[in-house]
């Protein structure tokens, strides 16, 4: 199942409709469990409908559909996305979301999509990629395992009475082998 991972660029309204689609599907299944309907509903409504991305994208963020090879032409579906910011001044770039569909987890998919980000990375010169994450998300060991570790801890006020109680991860851009 090691399908060769590609990052599509989301360049049109219809892409990012297409993600925010998706990202519905992902937070509807993966994060109610962890925290709760409510917070899913308010934070889905405030940062991945179609029109909060759409801003994200216009104050420099960069949202990619995560294919694996093949299937462009076989299948209308991507199994995930992802989305960064480039910090130059600070020479790092966030990791702002890496979601993969439920069915496609756990088979590499993630560790490819990092070795992409990470080439990214080098290619703009950043030195350090880091991204937050919910302190009960069992992905907090996937990153450990992906070479991140925990910064700090931090918890942001989101509005609408919810906080993101979450971890600040690390990782070094590792030198062009
Ligand atoms: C986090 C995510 C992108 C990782 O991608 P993935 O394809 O599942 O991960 P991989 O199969 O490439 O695994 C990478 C490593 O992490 C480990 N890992 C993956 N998921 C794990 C989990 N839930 N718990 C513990 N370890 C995990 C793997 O065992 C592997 O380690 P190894 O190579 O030493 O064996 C993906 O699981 C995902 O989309 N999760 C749901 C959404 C989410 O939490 N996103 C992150 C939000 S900040």
């Amino acid at each position: 199942m090691n399908e060769p991972i590609q990052l599509l660029p989301v360049t049109n309204a219809a892409q990012v409709a297409q993600v925010a689609r998706m990202a519905r599907e992902v937070w509807d299944e993966y994060y109610v469990p962890l925290i709760g309907r409510a917070q899913v509903d308010y934070m889905v409504a405030k940062f991945q409908t179609a029109e909060a991305m759409q801003a994200q994208i216009d104050s420099g963020y960069e949202y990619f559909q995560i294919w694996q090879s093949g299937q462009i032409r076989q299948s209308d579906k991507a199994i995930g996305y992802a989305a960064i910011r480039h910090d130059a001044a600070e020479a790092r770039l966030f990791i702002s979301k890496l979601y993969l569909l439920a069915a496609h987890r756990k088979s590499g998919a993630g560790r490819q999509c990092l070795e992409l980000i990470e080439r990214l990375a080098r290619e703009r010169a950043a030195t350090r990629l880091w991204l937050t994450v919910n302190k009960g998300n069992p992905s907090v060991r996937a990153y450990e395992r992906l070479g991140f570790s925990i910064a700090e801890a931090i918890v942001m006020d989101i509005g609408g009475g919810y906080v993101m109680d979450d971890y600040r991860m690390e990782k070094p851009v590792t030198p062009a082998r």
